[in-house]
């Protein structure tokens, strides 16, 4: 068949031009989005005299026949359309004659593919807000569960100071809430239309752009059309999102494997997500997390990808841009399975508080709490962290803990050790006396819960 753009040219391609040409394999999941776009253009060519209203009428039913065709799986997609624009059209053609032709009247597939892409990814950002908002509701559910459960907390993945695993859980849902607001923010500048800017100078016909976007609930229209068409930031925006998110979520899974392994024995996943080893009988590896840690990489990749595609092209529309497509959809589909997999496996896996309180008795976690009692007994901080130090030497040569030592002990250091000392450097003291605002303590753990909380009821 004729190529629909057949005109100067024969339209005669070589079969590996066509195929490699072709978008159609992964633009057609965009087609729900297309006809949408195609309807509102219809009642938009109709509704300023450019097509007569009939033919409008003509052009909605055929648009709307098509879509549930699709959706039922009756109708095939063509493989020999060269993308999902070019198949919406032929087919339209094909159901409703000559009219059909009239649809493409003040408009471009560059502005079109531009169009559609936008409602794609506002679509998938929605989704994506929801799972994250899913996520959000485990982990303080989680956190209210674990608010005095002690565990050390780590800089430098050594043990520092006592946290309540619920504190630590809450850091978590910081970074995801900021997520769902830069997601919040993309929309912003995403939802902008570019519908009629045509292939990139815009048109002689009297068209009326607000009402298209608004049709699509579009918040405003794209003001030079130039940039209209070949804008992508959007994606390129939505893909930086999207690593962030994904950076988080790898850093949750690296402490999941950590926590779960037999040096930490924090946790532990329920069998519906954990595999054995092929080999090792004794295995029970933490791969859902081993997976979101790797997957991070590939929505890096598409993030870096888009960037250097668009960074050499001249305006308007380049064929380049085609490969803004894969890349972000891969991404979002990456993003929604690590999040549908993370709040279950976070949901059901069983938390050892026992194994957290050892692993917390055992660090000298309690040495800055030292130091700090003898601050306030009067000694400057500088001297008492080094009394601190030195008592912790002791009780390493001594194989004890500071909760052990003897108050003559203490004495020969400083006649400032009292019998108060060993309350205030038990580990629940540490915690939960660390109510300064964003601390450890039950109360800013609380705090946070409510605060994360009032954003989920919103
Ligand atoms: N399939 C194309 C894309 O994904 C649609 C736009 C094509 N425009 C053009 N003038 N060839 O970018």
């Amino acid at each position: 068949m004729a190529k629909m753009w057949a005109g100067v040219t024969a339209g005669k391609t070589d079969p590996i031009a066509d195929d490699f040409n072709s978008s159609l394999r992964f633009d057609r999941r965009m087609f729900r989005q297309d006809i949408a776009g195609c309807i509102a253009h219809a009642q938009m060519l109709a509704s300023t005299g450019i097509i007569d209203p009939e033919e409008g009428e003509l052009l909605t039913e055929g648009l709307a026949g098509i879509l549930e065709d699709l959706e039922s799986g009756k109708l095939p997609f063509d493989g020999s359309c060269e993308d999902i624009h070019m198949f919406v059209e032929q087919e339209l053609t094909a159901r409703i004659g000559e009219t059909g032709k009239k649809l493409h009247t003040a408009r471009s597939r560059n502005d079109q593919v531009a169009l559609d892409l936008r409602m794609y990814l506002r679509t998938e950002r929605d989704e994506i807000s929801v799972l994250i908002r899913d996520l959000l509701q485990v982990l303080t559910d989680l956190a209210e569960a674990h608010k005095e459960t002690i565990m050390p907390g780590y800089t430098h993945l050594q043990r520092a100071q006592p946290v309540s695993f619920g504190h630590y859980l809450m850091a978590y849902a910081m970074m995801l809430l900021r997520d769902l607001d830069r997601l919040k923010d993309w929309k912003k500048r995403a939802n902008v239309s570019p519908i009629g800017c045509c292939a990139l100078a815009g048109t002689t016909y009297p068209t009326d752009r607000q009402l298209e976007a608004e049709l699509l609930g579009f918040d405003a229209v794209a003001p030079n059309s130039m940039d209209g068409v070949s804008d992508r930031d959007f994606v390129v925006e939505l893909l930086g999102v999207l690593s962030m998110l994904m950076m988080h979520l790898s850093r949750l899974s690296e402490e999941l494997i950590l926590w779960s392994s037999w040096e930490f024995r924090f946790v532990s996943f329920s069998d519906a997500y954990t595999t054995g080893s092929s080999i090792m009988p004794q295995k029970r590896n933490a791969d859902m997390a081993e997976l979101v840690r790797g997957k991070t990489g590939r929505v890096y990749g598409e993030l870096m990808a888009l960037l250097t595609t668009l960074k050499g092209l001249p305006l308007a529309y380049n064929k380049d841009m085609q490969e803004d497509k894969e890349g972000v959809f891969d991404a979002c589909d990456t993003v929604k399975m690590c999040l549908r997999i993370l709040a279950p496996m976070l949901a059901s896996m069983s938390v050892r508080k026992e194994n957290m309180l050892r692993a917390a008795q055992q660090g000298f976690i309690n040495a800055t709490d030292l130091a700090d009692y003898l601050t306030r007994k009067g000694l400057p901080f500088r001297s008492a962290y080094k009394l601190s130090g030195q008592l912790v030497a002791l009780c390493m040569e001594k194989g004890t803990v500071l909760e052990e030592l003897p108050l003559e002990t203490y004495r020969q250091f400083s006649g400032l050790f009292e019998n108060d000392l060993y309350e205030a450097i038990d580990l629940k003291t540490c915690m939960e006396k660390r109510t300064s605002e964003g601390g450890t303590s039950v109360a800013s753990v609380e705090k946070q819960i409510a605060m994360v909380r009032k954003e989920l009821s919103e």
